[in-house]
C-alpha cells in the first residue's frame, strides 16, 4: 500500500548517556517536497539525519522512511536513499569515475546501466571533464558535487543533505544550488540540514526551525517570517558602547508611533505607519523590527537621534531564530 508521506518522525528521541541529543520531535516530510532542518551547530540536525538514514539507533520514538521503519528494514530503507553526509568520505585513491561506479556496485547495479549512469551523473554534476581525475585533485565544491552524484547513483526517492554547502565559497555554493534545484523539480524529495538562513530560504519549501534537540517552529521560509517577526529590519550602530542606553530610547520613542496590529506594515501608506514591534540589542548593532523600517527611521531622525550606521532590509530566517531562541544561528 503506497504511503502519502517520504518520512514521518513521531516523539524521535537520541541520548547519549544522559545528554539528550534529540528530544522527542514530530515532523512529516511530503512526497517530492523539499524539507530542511535549520538550527546552529549542536541542535541535533545531523543525529536525526543518521536515525533517518539507518546508520544510527533511536532511543525513543517511530519512524517510517518511504513507509518502513530502518531499524527494522536498514538495507531496503538504505537502497531507497541517496545520503550526502556532512562530511564527505569519498575514496581518494580512486578517480572521479570510479567513485561513482564502485558506490553503485555496492548495490549490484548492472555493469553496463551503471556505466551509462555514471556518465550521466558526471554530466549533471558537471564533473565530466574531470571523470579521471584522482579526487585529492577536486575543489571543495566538486567533491561535494561527486557525493551528490554518487548518492544518485542508485535513483533514490529521497536525498539526505547533510550541510550540503558548508565550508564552500559562494560561486561554489551557487553551482551546488542550482543542481540541488534541478533534483527538486525532477520530483526527488530532499531533506536538508543547515545553519545558514540563505541556504534554507533558497532551497526549502517547508522546515523546522531546531535548536538543543527540539523543534521551535514549523512552515515555509515565508510563513515563518511572517508569524515570527516583522516584514522589515532597521539596523543601527550607534558605537559599542552606546547600543544598550540607545534600545531604550528607541523603544520608548518608537511605542508611541502609530502601530498597525502585529507590527506588520500598514497598508494605508501612511508616513507614520512605522509599526514598530520591539529592538534586539546585538554584541555591534541594535535591530530595529518595523513593518516598515524606512519611517522607524525617519521617526529616529525627526527625534534628533544620530546612527552612524543604518541599514533597512527584509525580515531573514535569521531573525526568526533570533526571536525564537534569543540567539544567533552563525556562531
Ligand atoms: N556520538 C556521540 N556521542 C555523544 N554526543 C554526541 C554524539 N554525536 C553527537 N553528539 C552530541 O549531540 C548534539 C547534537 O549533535 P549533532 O546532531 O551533530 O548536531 P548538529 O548536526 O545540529 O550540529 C551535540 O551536542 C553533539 O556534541
Ligand atoms: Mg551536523
Amino acid at each position: 500500500m503506497p504511503v502519502e508521506h517520504a518520512i514521518r518522525a513521531t516523539g524521535l528521541t537520541k541520548r547519549y548517556g544522559d545528554f539528550t541529543a534529540v528530544d522527542g520531535i514530530d515532523f512529516t516530510v511530503n512526497r517530492g517536497e523539499s524539507f530542511g532542518l535549520l538550527g546552529p551547530n549542536g541542535a541535533g540536525k545531523s543525529t536525526t539525519m543518521r536515525m533517518i538514514a539507518a546508520v544510527a539507533s533511536r532511543s525513543a520514538g517511530t519512524m517510517s522512511v518511504a513507509g518502513l521503519d530502518p531499524e527494522q528494514n536498514g538495507p531496503e530503507v538504505r537502497a531507497r536513499l541517496g545520503v550526502i553526509p556532512q562530511q564527505d568520505n569519498l575514496d581518494e585513491e580512486l578517480s572521479v569515475r570510479e567513485n561513482i561506479i564502485m558506490y553503485g556496485r555496492y548495490f549490484g547495479l548492472p555493469r553496463r546501466w551503471l556505466n551509462a549512469k555514471t556518465e550521466e551523473l558526471l554530466e549533471f554534476a558537471q564533473l565530466t571533464h574531470k571523470a579521471t581525475a584522482r579526487v585529492e585533485d577536486l575543489s571543495g565544491g566538486m567533491k561535494r558535487r561527486l557525493t551528490i552524484a554518487r548518492a544518485l547513483v542508485n535513483e533514490p526517492e529521497i536525498l539526505l543533505l547533510d550541510e550540503p554547502t558548508t565550508g564552500l565559497d559562494p560561486q561554489a555554493r551557487h553551482i551546488l544550488w542550482d543542481r540541488l534545484f534541478r533534483l527538486r523539480e525532477s520530483g526527488t524529495t530532499l531533506v536538508l540540514t543547515t545553519h545558514h538562513m540563505d541556504e534554507a530560504e533558497q532551497l526549502c519549501e517547508r522546515l523546522i526551525v531546531v535548536d538543543q534537540g527540539r523543534i521551535m517552529a514549523e512552515g515555509s521560509p515565508a510563513g515563518l517570517i511572517r508569524d515570527h517577526s516583522t516584514r522589515e529590519v532597521l539596523e543601527l550602530r550607534f558605537g559599542l558602547d552606546r547600543n544598550q542606553e540607545q534600545a531604550q530610547q528607541l523603544t520608548t520613542l518608537l511605542s508611541s508611533a502609530p502601530a498597525p496590529s502585529n507590527g506588520r506594515a500598514s497598508s494605508s501608506g501612511s508616513a507614520s505607519g512605522v509599526g514598530f514591534s520591539h529592538v534586539e540589542v546585538l554584541p555591534d548593532r541594535l535591530l530595529v523590527y518595523a513593518g516598515s523600517a524606512e519611517s522607524a527611521l525617519e521617526q529616529i531622525h525627526a527625534a534628533g537621534l544620530r546612527p552612524m550606521t543604518s541599514l533597512v532590509r527584509r525580515s531573514s530566517l535569521e531573525d526568526v531564530f533570533l526571536r525564537l531562541t534569543g540567539r544567533t544561528l552563525v556562531d
